[in-house]
């Protein structure tokens, strides 16, 4: 099938993604490392819309200003010749030796107000250059020594920091939000806020709520062994999916990060499916890491991967909501029933209690579902069998 990714697909990758060059614990980079103009010049040639980026993958740590200045200036130009925007900026808190114990919750008090200045300053970045979100994944807030962290203490210092961060943007007046990026484990042993529900419950305690939402990735979630089409369900409901990290995980291990579909395929099919029959119209941001086992032209193939099965299964969740089939097998297993309130409108408990004299839990219970029928058309349609 021939599917073009255009900026209207609103696709958009990480600059330490492609940018890897492919070092990891056991062994050294495969790959050299690439100027970020000319990933934003090849990203664009694929298709995407967008490009994120820490910023010491813009610029590198302890630069001084004249590099930084030098360094925003290149990217911008390649921004302008390209057309591609930045939706997303980004912090590293994980990289330098300061932050081995965390930023935002160390222990050291003056690590946790250097890492502080540091987001504030890219902030002021990610609003010059027109992002209208801002992730925080916060990798080494953790621990691996239960003794070592009160984490009641460090939940309160989570909380300072983004109480601080979401009141700087309101007094600039930037169009700014933030996405917490939930992880159960790696680098640390166990991280805070470690699932979709944990950061939802976090941040229904901040000042400044409506300005605080979630940066969900699917390799994480699927490392606590969770279920992402349903995180994600929640993480919509409940209006907190700003942003989103589209990768594939083989089942609870280390991270990944594969390619988008190279992990769990049906559940990415149902993820596309939900993104889209939501009409969520936030970036479709991938952040994964070419294999170690390629070289570049493999990573600019792997980037071109992640988008083209977007879109076929985008194409195939479009083609299984139209079959009058699944329609039928959609109302036979009552899918759709739920959508209807349990109680009638205006009804109380009282008239509840005295209602459905007629209705049989043993008949009822014996009736099937179907829903072993309607699963395997949308495997049929996932495999183009339909
Ligand atoms: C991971 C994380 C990171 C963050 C990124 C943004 O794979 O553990 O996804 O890649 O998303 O660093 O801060
Ligand atoms: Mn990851
Ligand atoms: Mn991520």
């Amino acid at each position: 099938m021939t599917v073009h990714p255009t900026p209207a697909d609103r696709f958009s990758f990480g600059l330490w993604t492609v940018g890897w060059p492919a070092n990891d614990p056991f062994g050294e980079p495969t790959r050299p490392e690439l100027d970020p103009v000319e990933s934003v010049h090849r990203l664009a040639e694929l298709g995407a819309w967008g490009v994120s980026f820490h910023d010491d993958d813009l610029i590198p740590f302890g630069s001084d200003d004249t590099v930084r200045e030098e360094r925003i200036a290149r990217f911008r130009k390649a921004l302008d010749e390209t057309g591609l925007v930045v939706p997303m900026a980004t912090t590293n808190l994980f990289k330098h030796p300061v932050f081995k114990d965390g930023g935002f919750t160390s222990n050291d008090r003056g690590v946790r107000r250097f890492a502080l200045r540091k987001v504030l300053r890219n902030v002021d970045l990610a609003a010059e250059l027109g992002a209208t979100t801002y992730v925080l994944w916060g990798g080494r807030e953790g621990s691996e020594t239960d003794a070592a962290k009160d984490v009641r203490a460090a939940l309160d210092r989570y909380r300072e920091a983004m109480n601080t961060l979401t009141q700087y943007v309101i007094d600039q007046g930037y169009n700014l939000k933030f996405a917490i990026e939930p992880k159960p484990n790696e680098p640390r042993g166990d991280i805070l806020l470690p699932t979709i529900g944990h950061a939802l419950g976090f941040i229904s305690t901040l000042e400044h709520e409506h300005l605080v939402g979630l940066n969900p990735e699917v390799g994480h979630e699927q490392m606590a062994g969770l279920n992402f089409v349903h995180g994600i369900s929640q993480a919509l409901w409940q209006d907190k999916l700003f942003h989103i990290d589209l990768n594939g995980q083989k089942g609870p291990r280390y991270d990944q990060d594969l390619i988008f579909g190279h992990g769990d395929l049906l559940s990415a099919f149902f993820l596309v499916d939900l993104l889209e029959q939501a009409g969520y119209d936030g970036p479709r941001h991938f952040d994964y890491k070419p294999l170690r086992t390629e070289d570049v032209d493999g990573v600019w193939a792997s980037a071109a991967a992640n988008m083209r099965t977007y879109l076929l299964l985008k194409e195939r969740a479009a083609a299984f909501r139209a079959d009058p089939d699944v329609q039928e097998a959609l109302r036979n297993a009552k899918v759709t029933e739920l959508a209807e309130p349990t109680l009638a409108p205006g009804e109380t408990y009282r008239e509840l209690l005295a209602a459905d004299a007629d209705f049989d839990p043993d008949a009822v219970g014996t009736r099937g579902y179907g829903f072993v029928e309607l699963e395997q058309l949308a495997v049929e349609h996932a495999l183009g069998a339909r």
